[in-house]
């Protein structure tokens, strides 16, 4: 699929813009469309309904080792500054950067690449932010002109192996940067944190700092002990959260994939130790079926699982959800959510301060003078099974989502190109998007062949009695084939028009967008056999 056609629908049918557009826009920030608006809602609904309302609480579901509780929370963005010490981010939330004295850019160091070429003794990298077969061309363009050759000369040029990190250099004095024209104008790595910081109340300086938070869930975390006391649960349990975090990414792009400001739906599941391997294996399994069900299914998408020396600092297990996105090369994978099986550092680093790992157990961290470098809230997080009579701190299972990449890759999986027949039988390329209908930000759109014979007052009074349950759309403008074309481009699963036949039998097409199949339905009937299309169940009718 050809990304730019993706991002130009997007812009052209009101998905997504670049945000602060008529001001020259704002590099990682973007806001929704009217469209787009509807899609991310829905699968933020999807995931919210399917994890929290619509899970029940007295059944085990299949992998499960037993019936457990989901409840929601909607913590604040900007929290107390402790919270970010004793998490770990103040101290290790942070990318490694590299400045280019001479374009004046700012890259991550470990997503510059390049190649190794030699040409008359002088040895130089040359370097690319592009991978695969586009990275190596770039590369090679860019030999020729350091070298003043032309592309006849391409042979002259002694190169060393593939495209390898830029991480493997050593001296960056030989290192051409991706935007440069000379050589030796890196500066060094240095460690750039991630966290928006802000200053809260009237209090200028330090006293005042606080941040944007990176991440849902430390909110959760530190309300783990409000949730148990407040709504009944008992563990295992889990807590969820969808909302707005913050990340001052070096380098965002790829459209949404890496914002600076984004939404997340995070869980995060309580349970015993000794249960926490099998929950692991279900939270990981049940995330990943849940994207299958949504539509990501096929190679495209893949569960993989970290290895250790890929694991955070707290993790004793990770496994990542990743879905090959068109804007990467060939092979490569982005992450769409991780799950990771965390133990009790958050809970326990809320109560002693910041932990560390030292051999295989956790520590408080300290300074030179023995104490917690960052002292935890000194608040009891551990949790007393009155049954058992055990008293313990609950494991952490956390299956953490992007609702914008999800959004995303749904987005690149529903693009679709085919030919149909136009009104006279000839073929015609048609652009649909092929979204699950929970997805699709209209559900049906109900038109009028024709403005006149009443057929307009009939399919406004369908809208009408649809619009009660479902996003639908009214459109009478236009040919009925730009119409069918216009729902197509947006992933419109159903359209409804009433023709001549509905005057006198009652009865409407509908058609649909997968298979451009149509078939009769009475108007009466029409809020039924929508919902029961949109369950995906089996056409009623036939036509
Ligand atoms: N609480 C764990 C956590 O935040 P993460 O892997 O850093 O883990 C979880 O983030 C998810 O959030 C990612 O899998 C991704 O979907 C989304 N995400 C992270 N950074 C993002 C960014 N800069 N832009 C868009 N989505 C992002």
């Amino acid at each position: 699929m050809d990304m730019d056609k993706l991002v130009s629908l997007c812009k052209r049918r009101g998905f997504l813009f670049q945000s602060s557009e008529i001001y020259g826009g704002l590099n990682g920030f973007w806001d929704y469309g009217p469209l787009g608006t509807e899609l991310k809602r829905n699968v933020k609904e999807a995931w919210w309904r399917d994890m929290v309302t619509g899970h029940d609480d007295l059944a085990a579901p299949p992998g499960a080792p037993e019936a457990f509780q989901m409840v929601g929370l909607d913590s604040t963005i900007i929290m107390h500054p402790q919270i970010w010490k004793c998490s770990g981010h103040y101290d290790l939330f942070h990318d490694f950067m590299v400045d280019c004295r001479e374009s004046k850019k700012r890259y991550r160091h470990d997503q510059v690449r390049g190649r190794w070429v030699a040409y008359q003794g002088k040895r130089v990298f040359v370097t690319t932010q592009s991978g695969g077969d586009e990275g190596v061309a770039e590369t090679a363009q860019r030999a020729l002109k350091l070298f003043g050759l032309r592309g006849k000369d391409a042979e002259r040029l002694a190169w060393e192996g593939e495209l390898v990190s830029l991480m493997t250099v050593a001296d960056f004095a030989q290192v051409l940067g991706p935007d440069a024209r000379e050589p030796g104008t890196l500066t060094e790595p240095r460690e750039f944190n991630l966290m928006f910081k802000t200053y809260v109340g009237a209090l200028s300086g330090e006293e005042g700092a606080a941040f944007l938070r990176p991440e849902t869930a430390q909110g959760i975390f530190v309300n783990f002990k409000n949730v148990v006391d407040s709504s009944r649960v008992s563990v295992p349990f889990g807590i969820a959260q969808v909302g707005k975090s913050f990340r001052n990414e070096i380098t965002p792009r790829n459209f949404t994939f890496r914002s600076r400001e984004f939404e997340q739906m995070e869980i995060e599941f309580f349970c015993h130790p000794t249960q926490s391997p099998d929950w692991y294996r279900f939270w990981r399994d049940r995330r990943y079926r849940w994207y299958v069900e949504l539509g990501l299914a096929g190679e495209r998408l893949r569960l993989r699982d970290h290895d250790k020396e890929e694991l955070s600092h707290y993790s004793c297990g990770t496994a990542d959800i990743e879905y090959a996105f068109p804007f990467l090369p060939p092979g490569e994978f982005g992450e769409l959510e991780g799950i990771a099986h965390r133990g009790d550092f958050d809970l326990r680093s809320h109560m002693e301060g910041k932990l560390v790992r030292q051999g295989d157990s956790l520590v408080v961290e300290t300074d030179a003078e023995g104490k917690p470098r960052h002292k935890g809230s000194g608040k009891d997080l551990s949790y007393y099974d009155d049954v058992t009579r055990e008293r313990y701190i609950p494991h952490v299972i956390e299956p953490s989502a992007g609702a914008d990449r999800a959004t995303l890759a749904f987005l690149c999986e529903a693009y679709q190109e085919d030919k149909v027949p136009d009104e006279h039988g000839n073929p015609r390329e048609r652009v649909f998007l092929r979204l699950h209908p929970r997805l699709a930000p209209i559900k049906a759109a109900v038109f009028p062949l024709v403005k006149k014979d009443g057929m307009p007052e009939v399919a406004q009074n369908i809208y009408r009695d649809l619009k009660q349950q479902f996003n639908v759309y009214y459109d009478e403008k236009g040919a009925v084939g730009r119409r069918y074309a216009r729902q197509d481009e947006v992933g419109t699963p159903i359209c409804i028009t009433v023709d001549g036949p509905s005057l006198t039998d009652g009865t409407v097409t509908f058609r649909d967008r997968d298979t451009l199949r149509q078939w009769r339905v009475k108007v009466e009937d029409c809020r039924e056999e929508l919902a029961k299309v949109l369950r995906g169940e089996q056409l009623a009718i036939s036509s």
